[in-house]
């Protein structure tokens, strides 16, 4: 059975919301016809411009720029908003992991300990905690349910599933309303293309630049990709739905693309002649991930709406618009 609870006029942290996914679910969100959202990014990855249109659609919106890490200057935004749910994206990528393993995993850990304690605190009233598909590793058998092995391979990956871990230890030892939305690979607009940057943008940017594509390892690894508005629809139900509480759900398009397929249909909208070079696997890397979304159906009503192909031909355009050459 699904429970509905509205959003409408609540009060709603997001951290990371300058980021890639965050400024879609802020996007969404305010459809929800929130009180406020509140937006905590330190805008280390994250873009003012990513906020634009959701400045320009909802007065309510505050953006403050503060590192999630930093406990006591976080509580006291909370202490002077007065928030009903949070959902915590904010992250340290994957690829800085491999750079400054230490930092990056401390500081993703800090922050989800961080907003634990402020629900144990009673600073507001529901966390929705961003998990990673990357806290599997790869497939030991597919599709991959939430019942599949946490075998992290990269650190940024082991602080995502540790985060996970913290998350259900507040769920288990404080009967705490938490929730982990558990996305596969997201695309789409506003990712990131700069430094850090994840294969479609930085696959377009080399287009763009007249430069050959490389691809890292066969092409034969695989992934789950979703469009990064479907990944911020499932947020918004999580938000909305008091099931998902205790609970971790995989949020994914229930498909896998291999890197050689996703390629292909990157180059196909870019009408891209040049050759593809294979370089050295990345570290890490995992080889294999294809999502079982049954939980997602069955406690949210998912579906995914965008297909691959269609979903690609949306992201190259918004970055044939939006990328500069340089
Ligand atoms: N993009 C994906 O494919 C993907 C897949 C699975 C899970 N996720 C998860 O989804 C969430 C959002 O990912 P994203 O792709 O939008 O990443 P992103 O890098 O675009 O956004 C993360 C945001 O966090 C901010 N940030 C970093 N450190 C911070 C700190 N100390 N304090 C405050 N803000 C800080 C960054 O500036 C950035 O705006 C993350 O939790 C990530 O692990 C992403």
């Amino acid at each position: 059975m699904l429970k509905e609870l509205s959003l409408k006029n609540k009060s709603i942290v997001v951290t990371g919301g300058a980021g890639f996914i965050g400024s879609h679910l802020v996007d969404a969100l305010i459809k929800e016809e929130p009180e406020k959202i509140i937006v905590v990014c330190n805008f280390s990855l994250g873009k003012k411009e990513n906020l634009k249109e959701a400045e320009e659609n909802f007065q309510n919106l505050k953006i403050i720029n503060q590192s999630v890490a930093d406990y006591k200057s976080v509580k006291k935004i909370f202490e002077n908003e007065g928030v009903d749910i949070t959902y915590n994206l904010a992250v340290i990528p994957l690829p800085a992991s491999l750079e400054d393993p230490l930092g990056s995993t401390l500081e993703n850990l800090k922050m989800i300990i961080n907003v634990c304690e402020l629900l144990r605190k009673g600073f507001f009233k529901k966390l929705i905690n961003f998990s990673s598909s990357e806290a599997y590793g790869t497939a030991r058998k597919v599709p991959m349910n939430e019942e599949h092995p946490l075998n992290p391979e990269t650190p940024y990956a082991a602080s995502k599933a540790g985060g996970d871990l913290i998350v259900d230890s507040y769920f288990r030892t404080f009967k705490l309303p938490v929730a982990t939305l558990r996305p596969f690979n997201n695309y789409g607009p506003r990712q990131n293309a700069g430094k850090f940057a994840g294969i479609i943008p930085l696959t377009i940017k080399r287009i763009m630049n007249n430069e050959n594509i490389v691809i890292n390892g066969d092409g034969e690894q695989t992934r789950d990709f979703i469009f990064v508005t479907d990944t911020a629809k499932a947020a918004v139900e999580f938000g909305k739905n008091s099931n998902v509480i205790g609970k971790t759900i995989n949020v994914a398009s229930g498909r896998e693309i291999s890197i050689n397929y996703l390629i292909e249909l990157i180059k196909k909208e870019f009408n891209y002649k040049g050759e593809v070079t294979y370089g050295p696997e990345r570290p890490g890397d995992v080889r294999r991930h294809f999502a079982d979304i049954s939980l997602a159906k069955k406690i949210l009503g998912f579906e995914p709406s965008v297909k691959i192909e269609d979903g690609i031909k949306v992201t190259c355009d918004w970055y044939k618009k939006n990328l500069s050459k340089n």
